[in-house]
């Protein structure tokens, strides 16, 4: 199996990377400088140059707030790259795996969801991310979709990178506690995105890795793993004004996973404790 990696500098696609070299499979990895995903005839040269039997696309455009000014360019990158994407891949017959998000939901309720449940984004990254699902579901025979959920990793920059750079500055931090998900270690996701890639199970599925918390939450585990002393003050959604909106319910049910033969992704805290200690945090355990 040759697989074409699209996000190979982001923070999954790092990982991503890893894991492939560790099983040994060839790859490609690009970028947007060898592969921007809304160029569709440089995505054509690229696949029939290379001609993967499968594609792991990590590569998205991830700025949230950001893409409430730039609706187009958003759209542009994870709806019409996807579809470029997804045209070549059904061209060579190759498999496709699409990594979504869980802001293709609207957050309404406390009870995880499950694959199958309506979905409805609240924000222009939330649609553009759906609007790729759905070319991938109509153009792609062989696809997996795979939903996850507050990604953390050793590349580039995400939620618990910033609160401890922001706690070296500050002593009070305000964080959002009414929106409930899964912190996810793209270093856990990796392996089971490959896993699935080598695999015949086709279909949507949710990973992330196991238990609910809120960003406060997630935060104040952060700064008591790596022994900071910088003090939570929990917000609501609403006091803490983003410009774009978010689901307050981001469980994500992972029983089609389970029902696939896949085991369940490590719970959060020990994921936390593992990326604090590589990223040399692991101060207070
Ligand atoms: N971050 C999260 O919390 C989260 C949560 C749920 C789902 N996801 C999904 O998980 C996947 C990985 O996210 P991530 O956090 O690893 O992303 P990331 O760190 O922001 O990296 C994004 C990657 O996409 C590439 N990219 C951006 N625009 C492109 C374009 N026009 N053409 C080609 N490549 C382009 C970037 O390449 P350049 O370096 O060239 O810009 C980079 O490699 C994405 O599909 C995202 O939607 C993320």
């Amino acid at each position: 199996m040759r697989v074409l990696l699209t996000g190979y500098s982001g923070q999954l696609g790092h990982d991503a990377a890893a894991e492939l070299t560790r099983r040994q499979i060839p790859f490609l990895g690009v970028t947007s400088r060898e592969m921007d995903l809304t160029r569709e005839a440089q995505v054509q040269a690229v696949l029939a140059d290379y001609r993967p039997d499968a594609v792991l696309h990590c590569g998205a455009y991830t700025a949230v707030d950001r893409a409430e000014e730039e609706p187009e360019r958003c759209m542009a990158v994870n709806g019409d790259g996807t579809r470029h994407l997804a045209r070549g891949c059904a061209a060579l017959g190759a498999k496709l795996l699409y990594v979504s998000t869980d802001y293709v939901f609207s957050g309404e309720g406390a009870a995880p969801y499950e694959v199958t449940d309506p979905t409805g984004p609240l924000n222009v990254y939330g649609r553009s991310k759906l609007a790729g699902e759905e070319w991938v579901r109509q153009l792609v025979a062989r696809y997996f979709i795979v939903r996850t959920s507050w990604l953390m990793g050793h590349r580039g920059n995400n939620f618990v990178k910033t609160m401890l750079r922001l706690s070296e500055s500050r002593r009070e931090l305000r964080v959002v506690d009414d929106q409930i998900g899964s912190p996810t270690f793209t270093a856990d996701l990796a392996p089971l995105l490959v896993e699935l890639l080598q695999s015949d199970r086709y279909g949507v599925y949710h990973a992330a890795n196991e238990g609910f918390c809120s960003w406060a939450e997630l935060a104040e585990e952060t700064f008591r793993l790596a022994g900071r002393d910088a003090a939570v003050r929990r917000v609501t959604t609403e006091e803490y004004g983003a410009r774009a909106l978010r689901p307050k319910n981001s469980r994500l049910s992972q029983a089609s996973l389970a029902r696939a033969g896949f085991g369940p992704l490590p719970p959060w805290q020990e994921s936390l404790k593992v990326f604090l200690r590589d990223l040399g945090q692991g101060g207070g355990l």
